[in-house]
């Protein structure tokens, strides 16, 4: 399937106050709808301080006022269900709000030690903070206390909010940062590395082996835990492991994000590799950009998005197109970060629906100002047959004829080449003309001009069936 993913806060604002909602989301389902995508998955919702946009929560069965409120989100679910769109929520188990009543009335529901170890949190520094004479664990922001899974009055907690929005009607969850869910029991040091990681690291974090501080012992009980919850509801794990390491994550989740392929470069070799081995697993959840780490068509460049997008929904396994993508929208510039310290303000500027000032966002002040909703916005691409848009929708369309098998094609360097059935694709990731290495009727291209009899134009990717 094809999940859209929704960053609430941008979307759509429907009361003035500059923050979108989800009376705003549902007054764009039908942009989804015609898109084609299976599904939508909303960052999280539910009442916050918003330290983390939402990533620290403060209660887990309700919606931040800002968003909307409980009723709300049964009519955007009722019209998502309308439309034929699962709604997947976004489940943060590892850690709260420092402001959830569970950290004052449940202490002992989290990690706490008299001294500090060596841990060191995702944005940098110690990952210990202290409070009352000892020290709480936190992995992300001190306002992020990690719950303790070895708990069970966490864990039956934990699978009352897994129970409870599908209950309500959502179709699962994207869990978030999961690999943090269990920790080394004795809270030993982190020991030093001594092998690359194999994803990207922070220099606060590269040199040591985090085998202590996250993918613990009892993973794979706690996971169980939580299919156990939800039945057969989607659940797609963000795990920041490489996929050689994905088990036991894979075992008891639909899906896996593919970060190897996320955080690459546009390199044919790498991409090759990356495909390769996230492939293999028959887990892979693909994905190319997110509110974390940047936009598709700045990752990658400009010149090359298009042939991106026709990659990210050929490749086989759920795709994740993060909102804006479809259209191109690329990073904001790279000013220091008014709201997010770890500087991610840049990747979640307003959708730009139309070449308005506010490209249709807000008719208030936007919490952030559009990037140039002039440029590149919805209304003016969907009356576009060769915008980024147009291209995107067929590739949605076209993604269903493709066929179940996947095999990586032998090509000429600086060419990714697969096999998808009765189908073939093939992206060159270079600035030159490449031969295609197979022949086939062209189904689609990234430009009108992307297979010159035998040779691919620079920046192209072509689907042609045998
Ligand atoms: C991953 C989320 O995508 C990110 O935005 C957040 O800061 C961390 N997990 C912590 O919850």
């Amino acid at each position: 399937m094809v999940v859209y993913q929704v960053y609430p806060r941008s979307f759509q604002d429907s009361d003035g106050d500059g923050i979108g909602d989800l009376a705003g989301i549902r007054a764009r389902l039908d942009h989804l709808a015609w898109l084609g995508v299976d599904a939508l998955w909303l960052s999280p919702i539910y009442p916050s301080p918003m330290a983390d946009f939402g990533y620290d929560v403060a209660d887990y069965t309700d919606v931040d006022p800002v968003f909307g409120d409980l009723a709300e989100f049964d009519r955007l679910t009722e019209a998502a269900r309308e439309r034929g769109l699962e709604l997947l929520m976004d489940l943060v188990p590892c850690h709260t709000s420092i402001e959830h009543p569970w950290f004052r009335e449940h202490p002992d529901w989290y990690i706490w030690a008299d001294r500090p170890n060596n841990w060191v949190a995702a944005f940098g520094g110690s990952a210990w903070e202290p409070r009352d004479g000892r020290y709480y664990l936190h992995s992300f922001y001190p306002e992020q206390p990690d719950l303790d899974w070895r708990n069970p009055e966490v864990v039956a907690a934990m699978q009352d909010v897994l129970r409870f929005w599908v209950e309500r009607g959502a179709g699962g969850y994207r869990i978030d940062a999961i690999d943090r869910l269990m920790k080394d029991p004795e809270l030993r040091d982190d020991p030093p590395a001594s092998e690359p990681y194999g994803l990207p690291l922070g220099d606060h974090e590269v040199k040591l082996a985090l085998s202590n501080s996250r993918n613990g012992p009892g993973t794979s009980a706690a996971l169980a835990k939580m299919r156990e919850a939800v039945g057969d509801a989607f659940l797609v794990g963000e795990v920041y492991l490489p996929s050689r390491r994905w088990q036991p994550y894979s075992d008891h989740f639909d899906a896996v994000f593919a970060f190897e392929l996320l955080l690459t470069s546009w390199d044919a070799t790498l991409l090759n590799t990356a495909i390769r081995a996230c492939a293999e697993t028959g887990k892979a959840a693909w994905a190319m950009s997110n509110h974390d780490f940047g936009r598709l068509a700045t990752r990658f460049g400009r010149e090359n998005a298009r042939a991106a997008a026709l990659m990210l929904l050929t490749l086989p396994g759920p795709a994740f197109l993060y909102q804006g993508d479809e259209i191109g929208q690329g990073d904001g510039p790279p000013w220091e970060s008014t709201f997010d310290r770890a500087g991610r303000d840049r990747f979640r500027h307003p959708m730009q629906w139309d070449g308005s000032a506010d490209g249709g966002f807000s008719t208030g002040e936007p919490w952030l100002p559009p990037v140039d909703p002039a440029d590149r916005n919805v209304e003016a691409q969907r009356d576009d047959p060769g915008s980024m848009l147009s291209l995107v929708r067929e590739l949605i369309a076209l993604r269903r004829e493709l066929g179940d098998g996947f095999e990586l094609l032998e090509a000429a360097d600086g060419v990714v080449a697969y096999r998808r059935g009765g189908h073939a694709v093939a992206v060159n990731t270079t600035p030159e003309r490449r031969p295609f290495p197979v022949r086939g009727e062209p189904r689609l291209a990234s430009a009108p001009d992307a297979l010159q009899g035998d040779t691919l134009a620079p920046h192209a990717g072509v689907v042609v069936q045998d």
